[in-house]
Parts: C-alpha cells; sequence; structure tokens
C-alpha cells in the first residue's frame, strides 16, 4: 500500500495521506471508488449529495475532489462551479457514466482538471489521481520557481554576498548551485511551503557566506588545519548569520546559515542542537550538503557514484541526519539526483 503524501506539521515531519473528497449518488459506484483509493493510501471522504459535499469542503481541507456527474440534490458542474470559486488550485475530477464530448468540454471550461467514462478499470482510478496530483505540483514548483526569479532580480543584496564568496569559495565549482537544487528537491518531495521553499533557497545559495571572515591563512590553507585553526574556521556559520540577519529579505534564511552544521545527535556546531531543534530548512541542507560533497571531484579524490553516497546518508540515519527526511531522501530514485546535478551544473 502506498501512503501517497508526506507533509510538515508543527515544524515535525509527519506523514498524512491525501485527502480525496469523492461525491457520487449511485452507491454501487461510491463504495467501489472508495474502496479503491483508500486501498491505494488515500484518505477517502465519500458522500451523495452536493450539500454535504459542499459543507465538507467548507470545514475541512482536501487536496483532490473526485466528483460524479449525477448528486442528490444537485450535479457535479454545480459542484465544480462552488469549488472553482472557493478553492483555486485543487485538482477537481469529474466523471460519467455517459460519454459525452460537450459534457467534458464543459467541465475542462469550467475549470475541471480530467474528466473520465465510468466504468474505468479499478487500476486505472489511482492512475488518473495520480497524474492529476502530479500535474499540479509541478504547477506550484514552476509558480515557485517563477516567484523566486522575479524576487531574486530584486535583490542586489544577494547577488553581492554571492559574488563576494565566489572570489573566496574554496569548494568546488557550482557547490552552492548544486546544494540548492538538491535542497529544494528535497523540500518539495516533503511538502515544504512555498515561504518556507523561498527560504531554504536562501540560506543553502548563502551557507557557508560566513566564510567571508576567515583569514586566507585558514580558508587557503592546503594542509590540514590544526585544531586551533578548526575552532577558528567553525566560526563561519555564526559570522555568515551575523551578515544575513540585518538584512530584512534574509532574516529568515540566516538560521539556516547559521544552524547548518548542526547535526541531528547533538554534536554539530555551533550551537550543539539536537534533533527537531534544528530548524527543518538546516535539517534538509545537511543531507543535500553532504551527498554534494559526496559525488563531487576534489583535487585530491574522485567524488563516489549516487548510490554509494545514498549508502552513507542512510548509515547517518538518525545521526547526523534527520531519520524522517534520510527515509525521504532515498525514495528519489539515483537517476533525479543525476538529472538535478546535470541541470544544476549546466
Ligand atoms: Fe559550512
Ligand atoms: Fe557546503
Amino acid at each position: 500500500m502506498n501512503t501517497p503524501s508526506l507533509t510538515i506539521e508543527n515544524g515535525g515531519l509527519s506523514t498524512l495521506r491525501v485527502q480525496v473528497l469523492l461525491v457520487e449518488a449511485e452507491e454501487a459506484t461510491r463504495l467501489d471508488h472508495a474502496r479503491l483509493l483508500e486501498a491505494d493510501g488515500y484518505q477517502v471522504h465519500a458522500c451523495a449529495t452536493l450539500i454535504e459535499a459542499r459543507q465538507h469542503l467548507t470545514r475541512h481541507v482536501v487536496d483532490l475532489i473526485l466528483c460524479g456527474m449525477e448528486l442528490d440534490e444537485g450535479t457535479g458542474l454545480e459542484l465544480l462551479a462552488f469549488a472553482h470559486c472557493s478553492m483555486v488550485g485543487t485538482p477537481f475530477i469529474l466523471f460519467s457514466s455517459v460519454a459525452s464530448v460537450e459534457l467534458a468540454r464543459e467541465a475542462l471550461q469550467m475549470g475541471a482538471c480530467d474528466f473520465f467514462v465510468v466504468p474505468v478499470k479499478p487500476e486505472e482510478l489511482p492512475i488518473i489521481l495520480e497524474r492529476n496530483l502530479t500535474r499540479k505540483a509541478l504547477q506550484q514548483r514552476e509558480a515557485i520557481r517563477q516567484r523566486v526569479a522575479v524576487q531574486r532580480s530584486q535583490e542586489g543584496v544577494l547577488d553581492a554576498l554571492l559574488s563576494a564568496l565566489s572570489t573566496r569559495d574554496t569548494e568546488t565549482q557550482g557547490h552552492s548551485e548544486r546544494v540548492t537544487a538538491y535542497t529544494l528537491e528535497l523540500a518539495d518531495a516533503i511538502h515544504l511551503s512555498p515561504d518556507l521553499l523561498y527560504t531554504v533557497e536562501r540560506g543553502a545559495l548563502l551557507h557557508d557566506i560566513g566564510k567571508i571572515g576567515i583569514p586566507d591563512r585558514i580558508l587557503l590553507k592546503p594542509d590540514k588545519l590544526t585544531e586551533d585553526e578548526w575552532e577558528e574556521m567553525r566560526k563561519h556559520p555564526v559570522i555568515g548569520y551575523e551578515m544575513c540577519v540585518r538584512v530584512k529579505q534574509l532574516e529568515a534564511a540566516s538560521k539556516i546559515v547559521l544552524y547548518h552544521h548542526e547535526s541531528w545527535n547533538g554534536k554539530g556546531y555551533p550551537h550543539g542542537l539536537v534533533g527537531e531543534e534544528i530548524p527543518i530548512g538546516a535539517r534538509i541542507f545537511a543531507i543535500s550538503d553532504t551527498f554534494d560533497a559526496m559525488t563531487s571531484n576534489r583535487p585530491y579524490r574522485a567524488g563516489v557514484s549516487t548510490s554509494v553516497a545514498r549508502s552513507e546518508i542512510l548509515r547517518c540515519r538518525g545521526v547526523q541526519f534527520d531519520p524522517d527526511l534520510v527515509d525521504v531522501f532515498l525514495t528519489i530514485a539515483d537517476e533525479r539526483w543525476e538529472q538535478i546535478r546535470r541541470f544544476a551544473s549546466e
């Protein structure tokens, strides 16, 4: 059985199932669809009447509406009109026992995202839901990307800081871009809110900005650092935080800069925070940073394969990294990580 959604609740990670409102007057079809979707991991609220469906929508959050054309005391189109006004963005799928092109066209024009004719094969119903949920997720991601692009273009401060860092950055070329892309992928997989995604993106880009304040003799030293030099180096999260927290647009992201070297088991720095004391964005970032460090070539060693890095992250589950986030990280295929790496390196 699948669990089609993961979401954040009260700062912690918990599994929550996709909430489906199923509305259909015909009892056999309603029960049949509800059974199929519940078996596939969806949380289904099923009802037969237009009034009950409206009441449910005004009182509960739903992720998707699956609605028959003929309802008790109304039609699917009436519910569509109601939902379209009050719940912009929630996928609304209409079905009918009548194969009518006109009806399908009218439904799509009114804002339905899909239309199908019943009966359907049992294995087809979850696929119909999945493709509409995926489409919605892609649209949301694109909207966030556009928003980030517009906001970033307005932020000379961010650009100035990044170019200052690039003059002193000792990490491999493109590290900040790759680690930001990995962080966004993981943040997206746990359905982080758009505002948090935006914060996480800036935090990831700026994570090592405090290295600007580390003396050259330490930052650029080719040999191993002494214990005193390490102590100096470990100040870079605090230096970075102090630089960012004063800039209004970077205030939220400054927490990620401050806590990007904290560890789930409390053995990180600068404050030795434990578990969920570490902000979610910094916990996500920690996995991405390690993943990129391992898979990138360095002058003194070649990067390891994605699957080797995956095993290492699993080994550090619950030690260095948030165990729930590692589980989500592991659900994302090697090919996807490699695709992001190529895209971010371009
Ligand atoms: Fe760092
Ligand atoms: Fe880094």
